[in-house]
Order: structure tokens, then C-alpha cells, then sequence
């Protein structure tokens, strides 16, 4: 997708003052040979490029336009096109290129000290402005002016910018630049006559209106008392885009003009008049005079960011190619370098080349725009709309309004469409997205907000699918925000995989639905020992939910607390480290950031990037550490006595051995032989005797804890080591 924003921020240079004005993004709607003012039904004698409503064509009047079913701009109810030349690159060997466009800005201007009694443009209105044929700049045909608002060069309604990828813009200039050094492209700029003499809706010689006296501001001329907005349109040819490129070729426009002097640009009204009239009377008067559609309230309830996908350009109407590499401009169009005008185009080329074929241009009926207001049935039978939904809250993955499926196509995607998908694989819940996605599941995301309700609407993309098969245009969510609709059927069974027990899915509710024992969301501190420090599954499971990470971390030996992160991680320990923060002290995830879903189960919440939902397990018994048993009935401990093994063991009375060994085992063994002394080694090794054996080398030592083994019927007791045995002695038996 392209991006306008650029082209309207770097807006009329040559404009001034605090008047008010609007303007709106556009995409290109048609590309060829098409002009219904110059060449009404016929193809026109070079190409142009179009932006606007999707009816232009070459016998396009009011009527057609403002039934066209979409526009290609932003503003839903100006179906008025606008076109200016394309732009061409010639190779050395002659042949063309056409340069990408890069998109237009169309403002509409309130200048000069008449403003307020600017009028809306009357249906059926048409002007050019610029002449195809200049070669040359002409200092000499200026504006009518008086003494308080003198004259100007008309040729000063054409001006060039070329933009920089960084850096000061070159100052601006009245012929178009020939590099392909305009890195953002270059910006070629018309402005149109604002005044009109009030009788005739078009003039093929454009005398039915005439320039303000300073173009861009002043008064307007006898005979022409009638101001308008002023129209002014940039269009960006992307000039560092062609392939190619040497240093010594050309840029030509599609009137064979290498110049930039014959630029111009045509426009057609077919503006619904209520919202044309209401926007004049309301935003040019005493509108905002920043150009931002959202100031302008009857504007911004018809704003849409998805022009170029809610209306691509259409199938080209006149039949010959004018796109990529041709041998010669469109209409065999010679180019001529002035500084003279160019001659008129003579007709000759039609001798040698077929006229191409032209399709009727279209006059649709404009396709009714359904747009359900929340709590409101809409689509299948039971299926309520929710609303529009922020879905850009975590950017990706885990994060969106509905997790658990997503279906791309552009072709066909509907709202009934993403419905019946999502039944189908068992989900209550289907939602609409960027003109082309369907997402399904059984539970809203807690973290999920409704969209802006009232000021923004930004569920304004059309469905792929209705918008290609024609019918009812419907919504499909926009860029970043979804429509959810549910399914109210309460026969239906939902089966998706998102159910915590078979078949059926487990509603889940963040109040309170995290129990008592959720901690809250810490952040890890990076380069340091994560929160939980203990066992971990820190490449993650498919089936993580905040059930599995506390069977996890009770499996492990047991931890005071759990945690999960980033959907599918789990970690487990005693201590929650001190550099860790709890981001926020809430008993609910939605006011941090733990926003994902867990991968399991994705109406869970597990985490997120760099964060733990923690969790302590409160049935938890911390073990008792491993001790040294210092008394078993009447024998308590002497301590440990060494065994080199070297000459007999130390205790050489009787023997047992276990996988079952505790100290209490062996003392019970060796008291049942009578023995005094009972001594365990090696943690299974049990010896009894009535005294240390002196020649076996062993003596009695302190005990050494970290040397002590485990007894393996009781984890909680050592039972001697590697080459020592804990001994216990009674005096009695
Ligand atoms: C127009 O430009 C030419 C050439 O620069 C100059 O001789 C002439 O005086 C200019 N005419 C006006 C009206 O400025
Ligand atoms: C301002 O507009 C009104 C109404 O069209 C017209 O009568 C008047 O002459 C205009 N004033 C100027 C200075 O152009
Ligand atoms: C540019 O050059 C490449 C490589 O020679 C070639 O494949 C491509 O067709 C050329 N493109 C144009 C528009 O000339
Ligand atoms: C455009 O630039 C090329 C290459 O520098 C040059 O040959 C050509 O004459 C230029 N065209 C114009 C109209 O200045
Ligand atoms: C272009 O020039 C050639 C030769 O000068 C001429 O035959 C042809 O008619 C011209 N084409 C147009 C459209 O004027
Ligand atoms: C333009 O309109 C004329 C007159 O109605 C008609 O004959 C012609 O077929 C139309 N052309 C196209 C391309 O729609
Ligand atoms: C999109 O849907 C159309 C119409 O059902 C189908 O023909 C096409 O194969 C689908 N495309 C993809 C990528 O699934
Ligand atoms: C959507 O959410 C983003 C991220 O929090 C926020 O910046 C934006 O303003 C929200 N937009 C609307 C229309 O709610
Ligand atoms: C959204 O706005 C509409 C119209 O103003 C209103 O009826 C509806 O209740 C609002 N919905 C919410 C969720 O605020
Ligand atoms: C979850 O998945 C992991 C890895 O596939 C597996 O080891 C574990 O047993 C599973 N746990 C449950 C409760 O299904
Ligand atoms: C949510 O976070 C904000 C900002 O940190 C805080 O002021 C507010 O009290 C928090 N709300 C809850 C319910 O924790
Ligand atoms: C976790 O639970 C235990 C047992 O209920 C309690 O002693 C401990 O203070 C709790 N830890 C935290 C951080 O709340």
C-alpha cells in the first residue's frame, strides 16, 4: 500500500496566510486515454491519469459520477474525478516508461478577501486549467488585477517540487525537473480558476471561468463575480522509481512535452451536494485552517484511509497499453520542445494504428453502503454486530480482538462470508478486518477496546468481497480496527479450539477470573535473572494456559510461584526476584502490559514481551530441608566416621541394604541385632557393630553437608556419603 501522508504534509508551498481549506488523499481510479471534457466519447489525444469516483470514463457527466459506486478518494462523498498528464521517461533507444504515480492531494482553497461568499461547485460543473500545448514560460499573459490586487503569469498556475529523501526542498519551479534525484518523488502542482460567471457549467475554451487575480489569492475579474473553492492538485510522479535510469535521457509528459509547461489538470464535480455545500458553508468560512479533514465535522463522518483498497483503479476503459515499456507515447504523440506551443496533435497516427477499442463507460447505480450500528442484527440470521474494535493494541499475534483463527482473501471476504466460515469451524464470534481478513473466536480478548465511537470512524474499509461481486457495499473493518459480530443462536454449540473442556468453550472473566492468587504482571529487567528464576519452558508449548505453568512448576520439586510469558512461556520459583517490577497493582491484566493470549487457551491471559503475568500458588508447603536425623528413639548421632575401605569397614557387625534406606531403617536393623552402634554409608549402605573398629582407619570426623547424600526413602534426611557414615550410638539396648 502506498502511503499519502507524505505528499499532504508537505503541502502548498506557494500558499499563504491562515485561510481556511480541506484536502484529501487520492489514488489513481482509471489510466489511459480517457478526457470526457476535451474528448467527450472519444479517446482522447494523450493518456491521462485519474483519481476520483470509479464511474470516469470517456462520456462521464454529474449524473454518472455521483453514481459511481466508490471513489479512489478520501472523502466518500466526492465521486469527482480529476486527472493531469501521465509522466513518461524515454530510454536512448526511444522507447517509454511510464513513472509510477505516487498518489495526489486535492485541496479545496479559500483565498482572496471574498471568502465568504464562496458558493459550492453546481452539479455538472467542469474546468481545465493549464495549457497542453506551452512550451515556455509566458511572462506575459497575466491574470485581470487592479491596482490593490495587481495581475500575475498565468503560466503561474503550473509549479514543480521535487522532494528530497532528506534536506531542504529546492525552491519551487514553473517547469518539472528532469532527474530522477527526487528521491520522495516529484510533485507537479496546478491550481484552478475560482471564479465563475455564474451561467455556464463548462466552456471547451474555459471562458466560463477565469483565475483569481493572484491564482492563489485576490479578487476575481468582471464577469466572472461568482468565487469557488479553488482547487488545487499535486500529484507525485515517483521519478527515482524508474528502472534504469542513465544521465542522459528525459522525462516527457504524455502531451509529448518534455517541459512541464503544458502540465494541466481537468476536473469533473460529482460531489454529493448536500455534503459539498454543508462543508463550504461550514469549513472554508470559518473552518480550520490546518487542512485537516477531521476539523471539518461533515467531512470527518466521510472520511475513510482505505480509498486506494476500498476503490482500486479500474480496468483500463480505452483498450492499448500506456503502462510499462511502449515504442511510442499513447496517440502517437510526437514531443516537441518549444520554445513555441506545439502544434495541435494531427490525427495521423490513426492511419497506421487501429483505434482502440473503448468500453462503454459505466453509469452504475451506487451500491446502497450498509453500515449496522452496534447491538443490531446484520448479515446471517442471528448475527449481531458488537462494533468496531482497536485492534492495534499489541501490534501482532497474540494481542488481537479475536485470536484463534484468521482467513485472508480479498476476492471474496463479506461479512457473511466471515460468519459462515467461523461457524463452520465452531467459533461464536467473527470479525471483519483490513477489507480482506475474517478472524474468529469464542471469547472478545479482555484486553480489547472499542474504537473511538462518534469523533473517528475507523471501520470504513469495504469488503473486498461485496465491493468486486457488486450487491450491498459492506464494511470490512479498516487498517488496525475490527468489526466483531456474534453469533446470537443459542442452539449452536461452539466448538473451536479454544475450549478448556471438550466441546465446549469456557467464557473467561478477567473480573476476578484470575483468582485471588494472581500477583499482578511484572516486568522482567533485561540482562538479569528473570522474575520467576526457577524451572522454566522457556521455548514455550503449544498447550500453555495458566493451568498447565502450575502443574509445570508442581512437577518440578514444587515453587512458591509461576508465571507466564509471552503466550507460551512458563516459569517457575521461591522468590520473585527484587529487580523486577510490578508494573501495575491490579488485579485485572487489562490495565498492564501481560496482553496475550495464552496459546492453549486463548481466552487466558500469559504475559507478554519482556512481561509475567505471576501467579503464587498458594497451596504451596515449603519441604523441609535435609537435615542430619540427630535422634532415632534412644541411639542419637555421633557424628560422621571416616571409612578409607582400606582394612575392613568401621562397623563390622552386620549389614543391610536398601533403595528404601532411612536413617530410622538402619537403626531399627541394628538394634534388632543388638548392635549399639548403627552407622549408614554411601546413602543405601547400612553397618552395625558394638565399636569402631580401629584398624579400619576410621575416625570421627564433623560431618561435611555438602558431601551428604540424600536417603532415598526420605529425601529429607542424609544418609551418609562417599567414604563416611553417619553413625548412631545407644548405650542401652
Ligand atoms: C518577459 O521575459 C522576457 C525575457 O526575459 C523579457 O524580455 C520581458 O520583458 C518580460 N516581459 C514581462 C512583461 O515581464
Ligand atoms: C464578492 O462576492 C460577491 C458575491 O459574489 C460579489 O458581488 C462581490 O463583487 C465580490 N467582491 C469582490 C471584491 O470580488
Ligand atoms: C532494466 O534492466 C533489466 C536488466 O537488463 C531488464 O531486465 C529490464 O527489462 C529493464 N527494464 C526496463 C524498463 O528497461
Ligand atoms: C533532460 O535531461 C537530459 C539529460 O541531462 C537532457 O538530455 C535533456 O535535454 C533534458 N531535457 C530538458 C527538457 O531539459
Ligand atoms: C509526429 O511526427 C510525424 C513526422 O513528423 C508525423 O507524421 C505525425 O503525424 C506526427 N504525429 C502527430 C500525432 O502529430
Ligand atoms: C458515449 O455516448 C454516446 C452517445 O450516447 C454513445 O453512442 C457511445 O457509445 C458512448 N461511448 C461509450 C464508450 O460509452
Ligand atoms: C479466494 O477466494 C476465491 C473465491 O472463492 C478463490 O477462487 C481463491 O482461490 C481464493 N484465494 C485464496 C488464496 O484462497
Ligand atoms: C487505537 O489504539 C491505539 C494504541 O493504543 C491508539 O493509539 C489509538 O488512538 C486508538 N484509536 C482509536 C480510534 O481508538
Ligand atoms: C456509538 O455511537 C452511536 C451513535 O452516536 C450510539 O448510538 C452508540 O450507542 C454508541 N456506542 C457506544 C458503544 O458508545
Ligand atoms: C503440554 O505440552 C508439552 C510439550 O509438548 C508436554 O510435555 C506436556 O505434557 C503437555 N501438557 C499437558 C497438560 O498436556
Ligand atoms: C491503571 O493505570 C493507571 C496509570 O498507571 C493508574 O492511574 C490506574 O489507577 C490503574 N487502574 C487500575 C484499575 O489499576
Ligand atoms: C504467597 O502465598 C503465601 C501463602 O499463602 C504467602 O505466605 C505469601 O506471602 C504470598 N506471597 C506474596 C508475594 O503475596
Amino acid at each position: 500500500m502506498k502511503s499519502f501522508l507524505t505528499l499532504a504534509a508537505a503541502a502548498l508551498p506557494f500558499l499563504h496566510g491562515a485561510d481556511a481549506f480541506w484536502r484529501m488523499n487520492c489514488a489513481v481510479i482509471q489510466t489511459g486515454r480517457v478526457d470526457p471534457l476535451v474528448n467527450p466519447g472519444t479517446v482522447a489525444a494523450h493518456a491521462h491519469s485519474i483519481v476520483g469516483g470509479s464511474n470516469i470514463g470517456v462520456n462521464s457527466t454529474y449524473a454518472s459520477m455521483v453514481n459511481s459506486s466508490c471513489t479512489s478518494c478520501e472523502l466518500r462523498s466526492d465521486k469527482s474525478a480529476y486527472w493531469t498528464p501521465l509522466l513518461y521517461y524515454q530510454y536512448p533507444n526511444g522507447s517509454f516508461f511510464e513513472v509510477p504515480h505516487g498518489g495526489s492531494v486535492v485541496y479545496y482553497l479559500a483565498r482572496g478577501p471574498n471568502v465568504t461568499s464562496i458558493i459550492p461547485f453546481p452539479p455538472g460543473f467542469k474546468i481545465l486549467s493549464g495549457d497542453k500545448s506551452a512550451r515556455s514560460y509566458d511572462n506575459e499573459t497575466l491574470t485581470w488585477g487592479n491596482a490593490a490586487y495587481p495581475g500575475r503569469p498565468i503560466a503561474d498556475r503550473v509549479s514543480f517540487a521535487c522532494l528530497p529523501a532528506s534536506g531542504p526542498e529546492p525552491p519551487n519551479q514553473p517547469y518539472m525537473f528532469n532527474v530522477t534525484s527526487c528521491v520522495d518523488g516529484m510533485r507537479a502542482q496546478i491550481a484552478f480558476q475560482a471564479c465563475w460567471n455564474g451561467v455556464d457549467l463548462y466552456k471547451s475554451d474555459n471562458s466560463h471561468v477565469a483565475y483569481l487575480s493572484g491564482i492563489d489569492n485576490g479578487i476575481c475579474p468582471p464577469g466572472y463575480q461568482h468565487q469557488l473553492p479553488m482547487i488545487f492538485v499535486e500529484t507525485n510522479y515517483a521519478v527515482s522509481q524508474v528502472p534504469n535510469a542513465t544521465d542522459d535521457s528525459k522525462f516527457v509528459f504524455s502531451q509529448g512535452d518534455p517541459t512541464g509547461f503544458g502540465f494541466h489538470g481537468d476536473f469533473i464535480n460529482g460531489w454529493d451536494m448536500a455534503v459539498q455545500t454543508e462543508a463550504v458553508n461550514t469549513c472554508l468560512f470559518n473552518g480550520a485552517p490546518d487542512g485537516v479533514v477531521q476539523e471539518c465535522p461533515v467531512l470527518n463522518a466521510d472520511d475513510t484511509n482505505g480509498y486506494a483498497q476500498n476503490c482500486p483503479e479500474q480496468p483500463p476503459q480505452v483498450d492499448e497499453p500506456v503502462r510499462g515499456l511502449i515504442e511510442r507515447l499513447p496517440g502517437c504523440i510526437n514531443i516537441t520542445y518549444g520554445p513555441q506551443a506545439a502544434p495541435a496533435a494531427s490525427m495521423a497516427c490513426a492511419a497506421t494504428v487501429a483505434k482502440p477499442y473503448i468500453t462503454p463507460t459505466p453509469d452504475s447505480t451506487p451500491l446502497p453502503t450498509a453500515s449496522p450500528t452496534p447491538g443490531a442484527m446484520f448479515g446471517l440470521p442471528l448475527q449481531q454486530y458488537m462494533g468496531c474494535y482497536n485492534d492495534t493494541l499489541g501490534g501482532s499475534g497474540y494481542y488481537r480482538t479475536l485470536n484463534s483463527v484468521e482467513y485472508v482473501n480479498y476476492t471474496n471476504m463479506s461479512v457473511e462470508f466471515c460468519q459462515a466460515y467461523c461457524m463452520s469451524l465452531g467459533y461464536t464470534l467473527s470479525g471483519v478486518e483490513y477489507a480482506q481478513e475474517c478472524h474468529c473466536d469464542n471469547e472478545i480478548n479482555p484486553t480489547a477496546v472499542a474504537a473511538l465511537n462518534g469523533t473517528v470512524n475507523s471501520c470504513t474499509w469495504s469488503c473486498g468481497g461485496t465491493l468486486t461481486a457488486g450487491g450491498t457495499q459492506e464494511f470490512c473493518g479498516g487498517l488496525g480496527f475490527i468489526d466483531v459480530y456474534r453469533n446470537t443462536n443459542t442452539s449452536f454449540v461452539p466448538f473451536g479450539d479454544n475450549s478448556n473442556t471438550a466441546g465446549n468453550a469456557q467464557p473467561y472473566t478477567p473480573a476476578g477470573g484470575f483468582g485471588s492468587n494472581y500477583l499482578g504482571c511484572y516486568s522482567d529487567t533485561p540482562g538479569q535473572l528473570r522474575t520467576l528464576p526457577g524451572a522454566s519452558v522457556p521455548d514455550g508449548w503449544n498447550n500453555m494456559t495458566i493451568e498447565v505453568c502450575a502443574a509445570f512448576c508442581a512437577q518440578s520439586g514444587g515453587y512458591q510461584y509461576y508465571g507466564l510469558e509471552y503466550a507460551s512461556q512458563c516459569y517457575c520459583g521461591n522468590e520473585i526476584v527484587p529487580n523486577s517490577m510490578l508494573l501495575t497493582p491490579t488485579t485485572s491484566p487489562t490495565n498492564d502490559t501481560c496482553q496475550m493470549r495464552c496459546k492453549g487457551s486463548e481466552p487466558e491471559v500469559c504475559g507478554g514481551p519482556g512481561v509475567m503475568s505471576v501467579y503464587n500458588n498458594t497451596a504451596y508447603i515449603p519441604p523441609i530441608p535435609p537435615a542430619i536425623v540427630t535422634h532415632v528413639g534412644k541411639y542419637g548421632t555421633k557424628a560422621c566416621v571416616t571409612d578409607p575401605n582400606s582394612n575392613g569397614r568401621p562397623l563390622q557387625g552386620g549389614y543391610t541394604t536398601g533403595t528404601n534406606m532411612t536413617v530410622e531403617v538402619c537403626v531399627k536393623y541394628c538394634l534388632g541385632q543388638y548392635y549399639h552402634y548403627a552407622g549408614i554409608e554411601y546413602g543405601v549402605e547400612c553397618y552395625c557393630g558394638n565399636e569402631i573398629v580401629a584398624s579400619s582407619g576410621g575416625v570421627y570426623a564433623s560431618c561435611n553437608a555438602t558431601d551428604e547424600m540424600l536417603c532415598p526413602g526420605n529425601n529429607f534426611e542424609f544418609c551418609g556419603g562417599r567414604g563416611f557414615m553417619n553413625v548412631y550410638y545407644s548405650p542401652d539396648l
